[in-house]
């Protein structure tokens, strides 16, 4: 059994040690906001916070999780009412969707790290998260009206 904690709730889970965290959070768990797209560390589909830094979970073994804290998508908030959320949906920022799970959770350490992101700090940031429907600039724009957003105290 590996204890975790993922979204503030403690769950028990019988797998091995060296499962990767992402079939986890998808198989064992039903968390599937969190993607699988190239299980190797490439594309950013599969990112998670592990004690609130940015980890690919595709690569990260449970045994490494194990007692640390986890957020997945579905914890970034209760109501989708995370600065990054509400700039999203505003801007409607999807394509297919399938990489911007991971996108907002970099995008989420990017802000908590730098307030007021300029475009090259969200180049860099977000240089791991691939997005077959070339989204990058929507991404861009919205991060930028999150921050601004969480500068108003949109932060809940
Ligand atoms: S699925 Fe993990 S980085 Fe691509
Ligand atoms: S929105 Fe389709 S891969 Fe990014």
């Amino acid at each position: 059994m590996v204890k975790l904690t993922i979204n503030g709730k403690e769950h028990s889970v019988d797998v091995r040690p060296d499962t990767p965290l992402l079939w986890v959070l998808r198989d064992h768990l039903g968390l599937t906001g969190t993607k699988f797209g190239c299980g190797m560390a490439q594309c950013g589909a599969c990112t998670v916070h592990l004690n609130g830094e940015a980890v690919r979970s595709c690569v990260t073994l449970v045994s490494r999780a194990a007692g640390q804290k986890v957020t997945t998508i579905e914890g970034l908030s209760k109501d989708n009412s995370h600065p990054l959320q509400r700039a999203w949906l505003e801007d409607d920022v999807l394509q297919c969707g399938y990489c911007q799970s991971g996108q907002i959770m970099s995008a989420a350490v990017l802000l908590r790290d730098h307030p007021n992101p300029s475009d090259s700090d969200i180049d860099q940031a977000m240089s791991g998260n691939i997005c077959r429907c070339g989204t990058y600039q929507r991404i861009r724009n919205a991060i930028h009206k999150a921050a601004k957003l969480q500068k108003e105290g949109g932060v809940k």
